[in-house]
């Protein structure tokens, strides 16, 4: 499917958003920071991958990070119009294809037999915030050739994303959503498809001003992190997909996380949410990051169906 490009507002975009990877800058909507902590966090990483070797965890937590599911719900959108009651959107985040080793064979395995009418997939693409990517484009590539969706696939970038990957993804066929809005129409029936910029560490007010955009139709938002909720809920969105919290990755017994990387909306860190009649979606994301492993979460590729019940 194609969907026409605001050329003029990409560039701008794409300007804004080096800006901050270039000087290292972290944004988020309530201020920003340099990304030092990000450093700090890495070498915290090291030392626990460290120490994870060396007992059985490490061999467990891996196979469980290749263990992906496919997670089948069904998402309460009473408002949706009458055609799209019953579309179904494969959801997929976090694919981090670069950390845990034939990934993407797994997925493309999981991918065979489901149908579905829109793929979308909410960012993080490689496993380091920083340095090159070329070495996610032939995996990535494996996974798009496997996806065979009518409407397509949409896209939203990450925090561990930078700008540069935007064309060579665009010309896989994705079409990237950065503070964008395209529509998805059945007969006089429309689906307002919103994606922004990623809200952890790359927010601008061009994704308040893309969700404040007037459009009409049942409105959806794509964002890497669940930290817009309040913002997207306000402007009428009807349901919120996103990733980044990985549901924990590393988490207790009974899936309590350690960390979530969130700082607001810690609640909604994983699976279905409801906020001021608005649903929301957490993935856990079908990849791992900092280390390949998982303990007490799953992996998971999302099957969403709307529902008008
Ligand atoms: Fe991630």
């Amino acid at each position: 499917m194609n969907f026409p490009l605001d050329k003029e507002k990409r560039l701008i975009w794409s300007t804004a958003r080096s800006c901050l990877e270039n000087n290292k800058f972290k944004h988020k909507r309530f201020g920003g920071k340099q990304k030092s902590h990000w450093t700090l966090f890495e070498r915290f990483v090291l030392v626990g991958s460290y120490f994870l070797r060396i007992g059985p965890f490490y061999r467990i937590g891996n196979d469980n990070a290749k263990n992906i599911i496919v997670n089948r719900i069904d998402v309460p959108t009473p408002h949706c119009p009458h055609a799209f009651d019953g579309y179904k959107i494969l959801h997929l985040s976090d694919l981090h294809l670069d950390c845990v080793k034939g990934l993407e064979d797994i997925i493309c395995d999981r991918l065979q037999n489901l149908s579905y009418d829109l793929c979308v997939i909410t960012g993080d693409y490689r496993e380091k915030t920083h340095g090159g990517y070329k070495q996610i484009l032939a995996p990535l590539q494996k996974v798009i050739n496997s996806i065979q969706a009518r409407d397509g696939i949409l896209a939203v970038l990450g925090n561990h994303d930078t700008y540069l990957m935007v064309p060579d993804f665009e010309k896989m066929g994705i079409r990237m959503l950065m503070n964008e809005t395209v529509q998805i129409q059945r007969g006089d029936a429309r689906l307002s498809i919103t994606g922004l910029d990623d809200p952890s560490n790359y927010y601008t007010d061009a994704a308040l001003h893309a969700l404040e955009e007037e459009k009409d139709g049942c409105k959806i938002v794509l964002a890497h992190s669940p930290e817009l909720y309040d913002m997207a809920s306000v402007n009428g969105y009807k349901l919120y997909l996103c990733g980044h919290t990985h549901g924990g990755q590393i988490c207790l017994p009974g899936g309590i996380p350690v960390v979530t990387h969130l700082k607001t909306g810690k609640k909604f860190f994983r699976g279905l949410w409801q906020y001021n009649g608005m649903v929301g979606y957490t993935s856990q994301g079908v990849g791992a990051s900092g280390i390949p492993v998982r303990l007490n979460t799953k992996s998971e590729i999302t099957l969403l169906t709307l529902s008008r019940r």
